[in-house]
């Protein structure tokens, strides 16, 4: 299958991971994210969902320190291997997380949720515009049962029709709510980033967000 134009999959970030010992580029992304909005602190409980290949843990594991913890999900298996951090291979739509916890040692809430997730696309618009939005709603909806009251949270989202909609759904459980496409997207990437700053104190649920077409693909 011939490449976008412009697309090179081996651009700058893809060398300084590469330098840095970095599982991913897309650490880059997230280095943004807490440069501007300071969202890791020591000692904090992060849950990292779809953290495989692992540069996202990296990055948490060395903000957080040896008193802090990462528990990590993904359907396939991290590269890397920290101290501080616990990966499990399982598919968040079907994985009871509270049994997750016990097994390993985890007490919530968590201090910061932050998810990655994408789907494989299929090449069906229609299945792929579901299964991304999917995810994003899934993450908000753990964010919602796990995360502390004043914890932070980042998802990644696919633009579309749907994103005023989800928008509106993150903006209901946080004080602030950021939208941010880091340098490090591609810039023929439709990928964006909601960041929630400081989660407000009552949980209600997740919504679903009304479907109205989804564009997305895959990239990292
Ligand atoms: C862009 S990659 C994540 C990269 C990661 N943040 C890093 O820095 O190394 C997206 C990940 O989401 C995972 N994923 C997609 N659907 C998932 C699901 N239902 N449950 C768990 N992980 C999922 C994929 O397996 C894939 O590894």
């Amino acid at each position: 299958m011939s490449r976008p134009r412009g697309f090179n999959p081996k651009d700058r970030f893809f060398h300084k991971a590469k330098d840095e010992n970095f599982a991913a580029r897309s650490v880059y992304k997230l280095q943004e994210i807490d440069q501007r909005f300071k969202i890791f602190k020591q000692g904090a409980l992060v849950l990292d969902l779809g953290c495989s290949p692992g540069s996202w843990s990296q990055y948490a594991s060395q903000k957080i320190g040896d008193k802090g913890r990462v528990l990590g999900v993904d359907l396939k298996a991290v590269t890397v291997s920290l101290e501080n951090a616990t990966f499990i291979e399982a598919d968040l739509r079907d994985l009871k997380l509270e049994d997750v916890f016990v097994s390993y040692g985890f007490i919530p809430p968590f201090d910061l949720v932050i998810s990655d997730m994408a789907p494989n696309t299929s090449g069906i618009k229609s299945a792929d515009q579901a299964r991304s939005l999917e995810l994003c709603e899934l993450s908000v909806d753990i964010a919602e049962r796990f995360l502390r009251p004043g914890g932070h949270f980042v998802t990644k989202f696919f633009h579309s029709n749907d994103f005023e909609a989800l928008r509106k759904l993150v903006q209901t459980r946080f004080k602030k709510v950021e939208i941010v496409k880091p340098e490090a997207t591609r810039s023929i990437s439709k990928e964006i980033f909601f960041v929630g700053i400081s989660k407000l104190g009552a949980p209600a649920g997740a919504q679903k967000v009304a479907r109205q077409g989804t564009q997305q693909e895959d990239e990292s």
